[in-house]
């Protein structure tokens, strides 16, 4: 089975989690689109979506979905969203795609958050996928010599502006054996939006697609 079939089982399998007439938060990423797709054709009909990036919101919108806006839709009984890497903790390094910082919003404001992955994302311990922190333009370099400091190489994601006009490091070579810890210690860093460790708010249940169907893990 493909890495795109197992994404698309995994999307399927989310489907079940979709209350009728919800407001559902919606991530970003190929895993997410055929969630989407899947979604507008055979899952039920949603009130409406609230989306972590632009991209999601047009796929939303050209399907027919309404989107709104979080600051209307006041917290949200579930989100769905991908990641790039997670461990049995359904800690997560998220961001691949840049969309981080509205996700990790999302995430917050939601009661559930179900993680949508192929079985390639599970790891034993996060870190080998390069670590995304979305930065302020101007603090770029400083940020990266803070990040150096702690171990990481950084690499600035050039070319890339993220949906809210700032910029991506990704780091790597981090070894990441307190996820919570890396995470309170890099969003303190001045400069820093967001850190793409998902561990204080990691996800709440994760749905594996595979060879052999989809694995759960809550
Ligand atoms: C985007 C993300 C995505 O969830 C992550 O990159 C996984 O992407 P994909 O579903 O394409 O493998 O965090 O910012």
């Amino acid at each position: 089975m493909s890495s795109d079939a197992a994404k698309r089982e995994a999307a399927r399998a989310a489907l079940k989690f979709v209350e009728e007439g919800c407001i559902l938060g919606v991530g970003t990423g190929s895993t997410v689109n055929h969630f989407i797709d899947l979604l507008a054709a055979e899952g039920p009909s949603i009130r409406a979506a609230v989306s972590s990036s632009d991209a999601s919101t047009q796929r939303l919108q050209e399907h027919g979905i309404e989107v709104m806006e979080l600051n209307s839709s006041g917290d949200l009984d579930l989100y769905v969203d991908g990641a790039d890497e997670s461990n049995r903790l359904l800690q997560l390094i998220k961001g691949g795609g840049g969309a981080l910082t509205r996700e990790k919003i999302i995430a917050a404001a939601s009661r559930k958050f179900v993680c949508i992955a192929d079985r390639s994302k599970l790891v034993r311990a996060l870190g080998a996928f390069p670590l995304p922190v979305e930065v302020i333009p101007m603090a770029r370099s400083y940020v990266a010599r803070k990040l150096k400091a702690l171990g990481g190489i950084p690499n600035w994601r050039e070319g890339f502006v993220t949906d809210n006009g700032n910029q991506i490091i990704d780091v790597s070579g981090l070894t990441i054996s307190e996820p919570i810890k890396l995470e309170d210690t890099i969003n303190a860093i001045p400069g820093v939006v967001t850190v793409g460790l998902f561990a204080r708010r990691g996800a709440d249940v994760l749905l594996l697609g595979g060879e052999d169907g989809v694995e759960r893990i809550d």
